[in-house]
């Protein structure tokens, strides 16, 4: 593991295994790469991404904590994609994956809520794993809040690819109020602007990529919620930091737990949120 200056000389972790490279930020525990020897960057990042302490990464893996979407007065979908998180640990495993450990610092914004810990901890191997854990210290208090690892998949051609594993499930359209519907196609394909809560769902996903010539599945677990987000045209161009035409290589599918799936921990509890990516030939 070496730490390096990235983008915008901010601090960046740079992870060597024999399988593959990865790249994570500190800002926002950002994981903005992953590449196994041999193939294609699993994961977009906008080429007109701000890298600024104190403003998200657009692209990669940023955490949404404790709040998704809008809330009045605060930034969106909380502070922890904003943060500079710290390294508490660094191991090389059995099988030669590297596991980077970091920590969520106390937040200004934190200060409403009951005492808690969060903690991220990033595998890279042949797969990439992620696990959010938070814990309530809180003696007395329960503590309730929402998780996204909202993951941006780098793709060949939005209009050639279908994503697995949702059909039949119903999710809530954001585009069109929240209104519940469901998909009966077997596969998800996007031919227009998509942001869809799948809620009450713990299935994998799998974005077939024909174009790029690969799969890449999303496993999970301490999740109920997916939320399935392209921007397509117009919502491209009004958004600063993305360019007009990037909306074609890339779909958000962030496994977490959001709105009616929010969690809440008693005093003492924990909760891990894993994700692993991985992906195989078309
Ligand atoms: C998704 C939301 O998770 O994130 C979308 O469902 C939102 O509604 C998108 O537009 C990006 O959010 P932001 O704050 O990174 O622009």
């Amino acid at each position: 593991m070496d730490i390096t200056t990235g983008n915008g000389n901010l601090p960046k972790v740079v992870i060597k295994t024999a399988h593959s490279t990865a790249e994570i930020y500190l800002l926002g525990a950002t994981v903005t790469h992953f590449q196994k020897h041999g193939s294609e960057p699993l994961l977009f990042v906008s080429r007109e991404s701000v890298f600024e302490e104190g403003k998200p990464i657009r692209g990669g893996i940023p955490i949404v904590f404790p709040w998704f979407g809008p809330r009045e007065g605060k930034a969106q979908h909380g502070y922890a994609r904003r943060a500079t998180w710290e390294i508490v640990g660094n191991e090389v495993l059995a099988d030669g994956s590297v596991r980077l450990t970091l920590r969520l610092p106390k937040a200004a914004e934190a200060a409403g809520y009951p005492e808690h810990s969060v903690s991220y901890t990033v595998t890279v191997g042949k797969t990439l794993r992620c696990e959010l854990t938070v814990a309530n210290e809180s003696k007395n208090d329960p503590f309730s809040f929402e998780t996204l690892l909202h993951t941006y998949l780098l793709l060949g051609d939005i209009e050639r690819v279908s994503i697995g594993g949702l059909s039949g499930a119903r999710y809530l359209d954001a585009v069109d109020n929240f209104t519940e519907k469901t998909d009966a196609a077997e596969a998800i394909t996007i031919g227009e602007e998509v942001d869809r809560v799948y809620a009450g769902s713990t299935v994998s996903t799998e974005l077939v990529d024909p174009v790029m010539g690969r799969r890449v599945r999303t496993d999970k677990s301490g999740s109920k919620s997916t939320v399935v987000w392209n921007p397509w045209i117009a919502k491209s161009q009004r958004m600063e930091d993305f360019g007009n035409d990037e909306y074609r290589h890339m779909i958000c599918i962030e496994p977490g737990n959001v709105r009616a799936d929010a969690i809440t921990l008693k005093p003492g509890e924990a909760t891990s949120l894993r994700i692993e990516l991985s992906e195989s030939p078309f």
